[in-house]
């Protein structure tokens, strides 16, 4: 996983999709909140571009959880200025070993997933931080995305682009949320372009986003000019997948 207290100052210009992911998960998830004043659980909240959005629900509690300190700072300060009134918290904590003190109406998860080590595991831990009829609300990243930049990488490099993300298939995710014991209420899908205007810029930012730079075998100065001829007028693709699940009603689920 890139070291996200490096990238925190950076991740708010160079997060478009991550934004949009979080808009359209927001949007998709109002209808299943209850319509009391939700108690709500953000994971891998980064800077806030979700926070913001369930902090502006006035839920009777948010808790913002995120292993990285940094990125935990600057949702806090976002939070403090706009929501001085809401009953928010921060959690430092890593989401696949986090254990909470309340249960949640909604729990979301916007582009976080595809650091985790153990995405089954997380699934199937995060069921019981829900309360009966609660939500968890997944936006994710797919197989496709980044297909230009891989396969650029490929042509210049001759060997796969090594990063720590995991970009998983809608329906290997429902896969997974079944086996947990979710079923998929609803999903939106669709492909986000990202234009740049020079290669140079797009591949410094999918670094501040810590999508590249993870690989250990740097590429040479040559593959590197090669990549850039590449993808000249780059454009890269994000494959966003916003997905709610509610956990099954079954009293004998494990
Ligand atoms: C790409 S950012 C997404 C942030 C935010 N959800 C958004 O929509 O912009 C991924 C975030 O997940 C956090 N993260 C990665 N692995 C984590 C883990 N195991 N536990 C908690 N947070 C984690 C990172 O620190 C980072 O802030």
């Amino acid at each position: 996983m890139p070291n996200f207290n490096i990238k925190a100052s950076k991740y708010d210009s160079a997060s478009e999709p991550q934004a949009e992911l979080a808009m359209e998960l927001f949007e998709l998830s109002l209808d299943y909140l209850p319509d009391t004043l939700p108690i709500l659980l953000d994971v891998g909240c980064g800077t806030g571009h979700l926070s913001l959005d369930l902090a502006g629900l006035f839920p009777k509690r948010l808790d913002c959880l995120d292993i990285s300190k940094e990125m935990l700072e600057i949702c806090r300060e976002k939070l403090q200025v706009n929501f001085p009134n809401v009953k928010w918290r921060l959690f430092e904590n890593d989401a696949e070993s986090f254990e909470p003190d309340i249960k949640y109406d909604g729990i979301y998860c916007n582009a976080t997933l595809q650091w985790f080590a153990d995405v089954p595991k997380f699934l199937s831990r995060v069921k019981k931080w829900l309360k009966p009829n609660g939500i968890l609300c997944i936006g994710a990243f797919g197989e496709k995305t980044l297909c230009e930049l891989r396969s650029a990488y490929f042509e210049a490099a001759g060997r796969q682009l090594e990063t720590a993300a995991k970009f998983f298939s809608l329906d290997k995710l429902t896969e997974f949320s079944k086996k947990a014991g979710f079923d998929l209420l609803e999903f939106s899908e669709c492909i986000y372009v990202q234009d740049f205007e020079e290669p140079a810029f797009a591949l410094k930012t999918l670094g501040k986003m810590g999508v590249t730079g993870t690989g250990k075998k740097p590429l040479t100065r040559s593959e590197a000019q090669k990549l850039k001829e590449i993808l000249a007028n780059a454009s890269f693709s994000w494959e966003l997948m916003a997905m709610i699940f509610r956990a099954k009603e079954c009293p004998y689920f494990p």
